[in-house]
């Protein structure tokens, strides 16, 4: 059996980004592997890299986990959780800082980019959250992480640490493997396609979020930024706003953009946009009912609850056996 792990972090809205290069690749996954174990969790320690505000923070993370649901996992078949709600997470992150090099850190480009971007004092906690993102999958002995393009260098990162932490102490964490998809790891900006789509935007036009009234999607999808060539093609060097509208619309409708491509050869921009703001708001709008249904009961918190709970032992006992190969603590009679 295997154990695919993934988690999200609450900060911002979630995006159609976030769906197509995570959630619904992570919801095909749960079915395509009916025997295998699903670990889901909302990344709240992660959001505090950045400053936060407390009800808001709050607030998301109860929203992504009632997305998560409503975008079509099964609730039966997954462990979802809080990360802040299992210590061990914490605790093994410190662990791994001690296994992990400033040089390493120091060249994760998610890292690099914040660092420019930000114009508040940056925190550590940013810097060693590769660290800390690592912990989140080791101490489950994940098989399998699903993941969008930009999580790609975390996760060979977190490889090099659970390589080396075996290299020293025997062969005691699983070494992951990312799963990230084919078409859409990285849907790009609407308005700037240059730039990949993010929830953390300060203006909303380049992304679409999951919460987005269903019109207001179609509208942001036909006013997103296109070029003057004029025929739809594959060519994300020189059409990427065209590349990025043609990789949503494969991902939605799982239809192949070749097929999408000479579907549209004849047809205008007009015509293709105007069937995927359709598309999009549709898709949007069923995910949005099903997360009525399931805000307005009592189910999500008994699920996270439950989730808490199995999480938990795997994680104390994971967390225990760590400290022992290390050396930490008393030795036990
Ligand atoms: P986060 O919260 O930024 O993003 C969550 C997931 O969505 C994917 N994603 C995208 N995929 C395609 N196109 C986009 N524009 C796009 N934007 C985001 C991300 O690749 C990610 O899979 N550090 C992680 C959260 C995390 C995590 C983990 C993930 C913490 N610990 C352990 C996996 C395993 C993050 O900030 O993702």
């Amino acid at each position: 059996m295997k154990r695919i792990v993934s988690g999200i972090k609450p900060t911002g809205t979630l995006t159609i980004g976030n769906y197509i290069g995570a959630i619904k690749q992570f919801v095909a996954l749960q079915k395509a592997m009916p025997e295998d174990e699903f670990f889901l969790f909302i990344a709240d320690l992660h959001a505090l890299t950045t400053p936060q505000e407390p009800a808001e923070l709050r607030q998301r993370i109860k929203e992504i986990a009632g997305m998560y649901l409503a975008c079509g996992l099964d609730p039966e078949r997954t462990v979802l959780y809080i990360q802040s709600e299992i210590k061990e997470h914490a605790e093994l992150g410190y662990l791994l800082q001690c296994f992990t090099y400033m040089g390493e850190l120091e060249r994760m480009t998610q890292f690099k980019d914040k660092s420019k971007k930000q114009d508040v004092l940056l925190t550590s906690s940013l810097f060693t959250y590769p660290a800390l993102m690592a912990a989140d999958i080791i101490l489950y002995d994940a098989d399998y992480v699903p993941v969008g393009e930009d999580q790609k260098q975390h996760l060979e990162l977190t490889r090099d640490i659970a390589s080396r932490f075996n290299n020293r102490y025997g062969d005691f964490f699983t070494v992951p493997e990312p799963i990230i998809p084919k078409v859409g790891a990285r849907i790009m900006d609407l308005q700037d396609p240059s730039k990949k789509m993010s929830k953390s935007d300060e203006t909303d036009k380049g992304y679409i979020s999951l919460f987005d009234e269903p019109s207001v999607a179609a509208k942001k999808i036909k006013s997103a930024v296109t070029d003057s060539i004029g025929i739809i093609q594959f060519d994300p060097q020189n059409q990427p706003g065209i590349a990025n509208l043609l990789t949503i619309y494969s991902s939605l409708e799982n239809e192949s953009i070749d097929s999408i491509v000479s579907k549209y050869s004849n047809l205008g921009y007009q015509e293709f946009k105007s069937d995927l703001s359709i598309i999009v708001s549709n898709t949007i709008q069923s995910i949005q009912e099903k997360y009525q249904s399931i805000v307005n009961s009592n189910q999500l918190d008994e699920i996270l609850d439950k989730g808490r709970d199995q999480a938990q032992i795997i994680a104390y006992k994971k967390l225990e056996k760590c400290k022992r190969k290390i050396g930490l603590g008393r030795k036990r009679k």
